[in-house]
């Protein structure tokens, strides 16, 4: 073998184990390869190294090879479920290597070893391997001419859409929003610097991205002639990396994924766009560090199941651009204030239906998703009884999509154990009375145990020894044992097979016969068992449709009962959506600072128009204008996902998109300057607000000099004004810019104030017409613990400076 990946010199000096790793991890260069030896997964080498550093285990070694140490770690193989878990989690991927029973090559001794399992990121369905509140989506991606191909796929979701991307901004964006936890890309794509900071990405060979097999692939899947239906026919750009991605999952899966039923094409394209920028300042489900606390989710996801909590953070992430569904789900959440006490106990016993059904579709469900799903089916007629009395017609969709299944619950009620094993080879998974076959197998197994006891008392009684035992151990099997005392008592058709210490042990033709019927009857029922568990997904199969639109209804429900019980809880208003332009708001709060301040969150009005596009403000720092700025934000996202909101009063128009210029932390990592991403941002803000965009930029110029800074900010707010025409809030330090307002028709100024004392500055927090006077810096200063003297000087630099 001439592989160029022999790390160790020439392949032939090594043993003929590790010639056979070498062999098998060539095929898997980028997985962990777990390679069973005996009782325990071994890995060699690098993958040694790694997986000690990962999961904190020895490093060891294995002996030698080619005159060299080879690294070794291992896991016992009953707790590798465990480990890889672990490992997936950490975005690894792993080949799972087993020794093939009875097969070893008896001429050097060496067992056969195949591939027997991958795992990957992006790819599992296991429970033990996702993340139970967050969606799974591996993707693939395509470049050509400067646009992107970008297709996603959530096994568990049972979604694949595809889309193309002019942007590079835009590109991201939605990077960063699906969070893909594996993505594919072409051994040709030029932009790595766009991706190699993600976790699992795997390059794949150009053939894989082959239009013409793609196009074939996606047809043969959705059983079509044409991707016509979806709107793909003769778009390159999408149905190439669509087509790798089918085919790599299919390929992991070993399998069809008959869930998969549709791909959607612009399946963003009823979303308000935000890109990444946007989206991780105004901290909507991660925050700027990338935690969870502190978040628009983590105050308004109180869903009870994980589906639904996985839903409400999708929606968080897209809020939708159609007013009409929007506005179902308002109306809804309004009807609901009366009926959440009573459905969310009963929604918390729903369990992840979503991952159960991907699962029965794979026909890898355990025992216990079938439990799961049991009690699951059994608390929808009571969920049903309430839903009915609600009169709302989009309660009622969601009622019938959610569906009985009693057929389905009948089924399971009969076939599955109350409590049954882990997994079916170890049998006992299903029910008595099932299956008359499998009762008699079983029957036999009790019977001949309860024959071998009796036989037991009665030959102890006949021959009169006090210490005749019958007993079963794996080795021997059925053996009567009696002590060294009682020998000369054994009948003479015994055969003696054991002598221990003090005992003896026999064996007789009856008890070799019933051993012979128990182990037949066992190996014959397990055998059954496992048949009748295939049969059950058979029977399933043709309800795998409703069951998917029954777990969404589901997930629908609970997030739609929480954003009611929320309502309630956190006194929000139910928001109007308009058709006329312009957002206007009354006495709004900031749904998350309000949540941790310790003293009454100050509430603030807004009014953006097309008579009053543009807002300037300013104030005094800390005074209050980025918590405002933001909470406007918050509040359309909120609307649009169908929530209320944190205000008296709310009118929304129809919105695009949303920008915000936030100053954050210098981005190092991208070897950027403050100023540079700062200008980066402007301008992709420039060229992409339309009059219906919301723009929020919350200072801006601050990276050079004063005359630069307010040069740049005055032009940029003159584009936004009269080319992009966007609704947009300024805040600004710079006074110049305030005058604005009596050059340009559409701008208001507003400031935040505070109350200083010699000792003491207060904030107001409450928003007025007009600019501030003042700019309160050195008081604000001296609140961050400066030196008094440095203070007293900065005030006499002041006056001076003032003067001139
Ligand atoms: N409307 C408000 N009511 C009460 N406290 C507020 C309000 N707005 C802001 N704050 C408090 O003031 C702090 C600073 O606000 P921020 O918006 O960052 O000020 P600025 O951007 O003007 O420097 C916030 O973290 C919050 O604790
Ligand atoms: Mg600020």
């Amino acid at each position: 073998m001439k592989k160029k990946t022999n790390i160790n010199g020439n392949i032939n000096n090594h043993t003929p184990m590790i010639k056979q790793y070498l062999s098998l991890k060539s095929q898997y260069p980028d997985m962990l390869l777990f390679y069973q030896m005996g009782d325990f997964y071994e890995l060699f080498y690098k993958d040694a190294e790694r997986v000690s550093e990962l999961l904190k285990i020895t490093l060891t070694k294995k002996g030698y090879s080619n005159n060299k140490v080879v690294p070794m770690a291992g896991v016992p193989c009953h707790k590798s479920e465990y480990y890889l878990s672990k490992l997936v989690k950490l975005g690894e991927s792993i080949a799972i290597c087993d020794q093939k029973k009875g097969s070893s090559n008896y001429k050097n001794k060496l067992i056969s070893r195949k591939v027997i399992r991958i795992i990957t990121p992006g790819t599992i369905t296991d429970e033990a391997f996702l993340h139970e509140n967050e969606d799974n989506f591996i993707a693939a991606i395509w470049k050509e001419n400067n646009q992107f191909g970008y297709s996603i796929l959530d096994i568990s979701l049972g979604f694949f859409g595809v889309s193309k991307i002019f942007h590079v901004s835009d590109f991201l964006a939605e990077i960063e929003r699906t969070n893909p936890k594996e993505i594919l890309y072409p051994e040709n794509f030029s932009d790595m610097f766009l991706i190699e900071h993600r976790r699992c990405i795997r390059k794949r060979s150009l053939l894989e991205f082959d239009l013409d097999v793609s196009y074939k692939s996606l047809n043969l899947q959705f059983n079509t002639y044409s991707l016509n239906g979806f709107g793909i026919e003769k778009n390159n750009f999408v149905i190439r990396p669509a087509g790798c991605l089918l085919q790599y999952v299919k390929s992991m899966h070993m399998t069809i994924l008959p869930n998969i039923r549709e791909l959607k094409y612009n399946y963003m394209k009823d979303n308000i766009l935000m890109n990444f920028n946007t989206r991780r300042s105004l901290e909507i489900t991660q925050n700027i560090s990338g935690e969870k606390k502190n978040t628009l989710s983590s105050i308004l996801n109180k869903t009870v199941t994980s589906m639904g909590s996985r839903m409400l953070n999708r929606w968080l992430n897209s809020p939708l651009k159609n007013f009409n569904i929007v506005k179902n789900r308002h109306e809804s959440v309004s009807i609901l204030q009366s009926f959440y006490k009573e459905l969310q106990p009963i929604l918390r016993q729903v369990n992840d239906l979503e991952r159960i059904y991907s699962r029965l579709s794979l026909r890898t469900a355990s025992p216990y998703d079938f439990v799961r799903m049991r009690a699951t089916l059994e608390i929808l007629p009571n969920l049903h009884l309430i839903l009915k009395n609600i009169k709302c017609k989009h309660i009622k969709k969601i009622r019938v999509s959610i569906g009985s299944f009693k057929e389905i619950l009948f089924l399971l009620k009969k076939a599955i154990s109350l409590k049954p094993s882990v997994s079916i080879r170890d049998g006992g998974v299903i029910a008595s009375f099932y299956n008359d076959q499998l009762d008699t197998l079983r029957s036999i197994k009790k019977n001949s145990k309860e024959y071998i006891k009796n036989f037991e008392s009665e030959e102890k009684r006949k021959l009169m020894i006090e210490s005749f035992k019958i007993r079963f151990n794996k080795i021997i099997g059925y053996y009567i044992q009696v002590s060294k005392r009682h020998i000369h008592l054994i009948p003479q058709h015994y055969t003696r097979i054991q002598t221990l210490k003090n005992t003896e042990r026999y064996s007789i033709p009856l008890l070799k016969e019933y051993e012979q019927k128990v182990s037949t009857s066992e190996i014959q029922s397990l055998c059954l068992e496992k048949k009748i568990y295939e049969d059950l997904f058979n029977i399933i199969e043709p309800f795998l449709e409703k069951l998917q639109d029954s777990a969404l209804a589901l997930s629908e429900l609970d997030v739609l009962v929480n954003l009611s019980e929320r309502s309630i809880s956190l006194n929000y208003v139910r928001p109007i959506m308009s058709k006329k332009y312009g957002i206007s708001l009354l006495e709004s709060r900031h749904p998350v600072v309000e949540s941790f301040l310790k003293t009454p969150f100050i509430s603030n009005s807004v009014v953006l128009s097309k008579k009053q596009r543009m807002l300037i403000i300013t104030g005094p720092n800390m005074g209050g204008k980025s918590t405002y700025m933001r909470q406007i934000a918050l509040i359309v996202i909120m609307s649009c996902i169908g929530s209320f909101v944190p205000a008296k009063y709310a009118l929304i128009g129809s919105i695009d998109k949303i920008f915000t210029r936030i100053g954050s932390a210098d981005d190092l990592s991208n070897g950027c300057s403050t100023f540079m991403m700062e200008m980066t941002e402007i301008s992709n803000i420039l060229h992409n607000a339309t009059s219906n965009s919301l723009v929020l930029i919350d200072e801006l110029g601050r990276g050079t000099s004063t005359n630069e800074g307010l040069s740049l900010a005055w032009s940029c707010s003159r584009h936004l004004i009269n080319i992009n025409k966007s609704m947009t809030l300024l805040s600004t330090h710079f006074f110049e810019l305030t005058k604005l307002e009596s050059i340009e028709k559409f701008v208001k100024n507003f400031h935040f104030t505070a109350i200083e004392s010699n000792l003491h500055i207060a904030f107001l927090y409450k928003i007025k017409n007009g600019v501030s006077k003042k700019s309160y810096g050195i008081s604000v200063a001296s609140l961050s613990g400066l030196p008094e003297s440095v203070i007293e000087n900065a005030k006499i630099k002041l006056i001076e400076i003032e003067n001139i």
